[in-house]
């Protein structure tokens, strides 16, 4: 950890909050963000640094996953504060050299933002001087079709992200959206999705007599399938 002494207080945007804009130069050109991305969910993560092994690990895992997040209508971009030219370098260096959990040849297709000024990174509280005062700390931020943020994680820098996860909160929270429903622990598709609560035993006992296959176990908890193929097919692109 670095020296904390002279941290500002900086606000940090909130779940349910407009994505912050910006402008910015990255390894795909110029963006404008979120409106570039309008009508498609994105992620936007940080990385602490270029040529750092966690962060090398993250982006072929990252890289390597992007056809899925395609499908699931979802983007996806990178930041750190450092150089364009740094990063262009560090992502050649990993397409021609590195080789991870059998990941090798890996091209980073994705726009990684160049950010030396730190606007972005602390426009979206990526900087947390506690954990370092020169290094973003891996934030991820899930933007929807609208430019509302939904949710957003953070790890500090010696931890490497579980990218599994992220691609499981992306279906979670669009099968959330798209069934009026919410997904309860460790959901994934095909487990049994939670409705909204009845608001009495009375109204519980209803829905289970309706047609729609619903469970409740007292008013608060009601469950009911949704098939893995059903979730697939909604939310999946062709
Ligand atoms: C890494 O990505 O390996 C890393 C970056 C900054 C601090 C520690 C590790």
């Amino acid at each position: 950890m670095e020296d904390n002494q002279n941290q500002e207080i900086i606000a940090m945007p909130r779940i349910g909050d407009i994505a912050p804009s910006f402008e910015a130069v990255t390894t795909q050109g110029d963006i404008n963000f979120p409106s570039d991305y309008s009508g498609e969910w994105v992620i936007l993560f940080s990385h602490p640094a270029d040529f750092t092994p966690v962060c090398t690990s993250e982006f072929m895992t990252f890289a390597s996953m992007e056809q899925k997040f395609t499908k699931a209508n979802c983007k996806l971009v990178g930041l750190s504060v450092d150089g364009l030219y740094s990063h262009i370098a560090w992502l050649r260096t990993i397409k021609e050299k590195i080789e991870y959990k059998g990941m090798k040849d890996v091209e980073v297709k994705f726009p990684l933002i160049e950010d030396i000024t730190m606007e972005v990174a602390i426009k979206y509280g990526m900087m947390m001087p506690g954990e370092s005062n020169t290094k973003a700390v891996r934030a991820v931020f899930f933007i929807d079709t609208k430019g509302i943020i939904r949710a957003i994680i953070y790890y500090p820098l010696s931890l490497g992200r579980n990218f599994d996860e992220l691609y499981r909160a992306l279906i979670a929270m669009q099968t959330a959206d798209t069934f009026s429903v919410a997904t309860p622990a460790d959901w994934r598709p095909g487990d049994d999705v939670i409705v909204p609560p009845a608001g009495s035993c009375g109204a519980a006992k209803d829905r289970m007599e309706s047609k729609e296959n619903i469970k409740c176990y007292d008013w608060f908890f009601c469950t009911k399938p949704i098939s893995k193929e059903e979730v697939d097919k909604t939310i999946l692109k062709k």
